[in-house]
């Protein structure tokens, strides 16, 4: 359903996050946990300073990086996210600074982070919105942060909805401008879904435009989860 408030031209979130029915009993990004990607970053010594987790949807990565003892802020622009956010940071007694916000805009939280997870934001936006997005994230960092984002990659076909596969030279293009890209690979997205499970649930929040996707030919992992190809990409901001 298209989401004009938002100014998204596609996926109406905040519809979603209220329990639409027909997008199927599964949000393909809820694992209850944080992406195994984000652990592995976080291992890594990837977070430090103030965090943010921009599309933090319901908030897995942002407790989790908050139990590491990271300050981190989860912004989401559907407000059914943040509630539903702050209410399992609860139950899991971790303390996050959660608040709903435009990525594009960004108003209000100018010169504040050092380090930006983005976990499947990137691709949501249009073209024009990811530059705005970059822009934002100019405004809402301090010189030298860094910025961890995963969007789905061209890689990524078999009938998924063009508007949201992402390609090397454009990310490059975008990101490129203001950010040194320090590493761009291949990765993978786990889902909460089964192939079959996220096909449906595809078709299902993008209509027509997913009506060949099948789900064959992904990969899963040991549990049977949907493995999505990705862009694993971090940059550092400009002094
Ligand atoms: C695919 S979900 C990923 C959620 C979470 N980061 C994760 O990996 O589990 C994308 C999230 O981005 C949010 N989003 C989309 N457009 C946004 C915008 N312009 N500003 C802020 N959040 C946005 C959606 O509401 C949704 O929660």
């Amino acid at each position: 359903m298209p989401n004009s408030e938002s100014g998204l031209d596609n996926v109406d979130f905040q519809h979603l996050y209220q329990g639409d029915p027909s997008a199927g009993p599964k949000l393909p990004w809820d694992l209850g946990a944080p992406q195994p990607l984000v652990v592995a970053l976080a291992d890594a010594g990837e977070f430090s300073g103030e965090v943010l987790d921009i599309g933090c949807g319901l908030g897995g990565n942002a407790a989790f990086l908050a139990s590491r003892g990271l300050r981190v802020t989860g912004l989401d622009c559907a407000p059914a996210a943040v509630e539903q956010a702050r209410a399992r940071a609860a139950v899991w007694a971790a303390q996050v600074t959660f608040a709903v916000a435009d990525a594009t805009e960004l108003a209000g939280y100018e010169d504040r982070f050092d380090t930006v997870l983005d976990s499947a934001l990137y691709h949501c936006l249009t073209t024009d919105q990811r530059h705005e997005y970059l822009a934002a994230l100019g405004r809402a960092t301090r010189p030298g942060a860094r910025l961890h984002v995963l969007c789905f990659s061209t890689a990524l076909r078999g009938g998924f909805p063009d508007r949201h596969l992402v390609s090397e030279d454009s990310l490059r293009e975008t990101v490129g401008q203001a950010w040194t890209i320090e590493r761009l690979e291949a990765a993978a997205y786990t889902t909460a879904c089964t192939p079959p499970e996220l096909a449906a649930g595809v078709r299902a929040m993008q209509g027509a435009d997913a009506a060949d996707f099948d789900g064959s030919g992904l990969q899963t992992d040991e549990q049977g989860r949907a493995l999505l190809p990705i862009w694993q990409l971090t940059a550092v901001r400009g002094v």
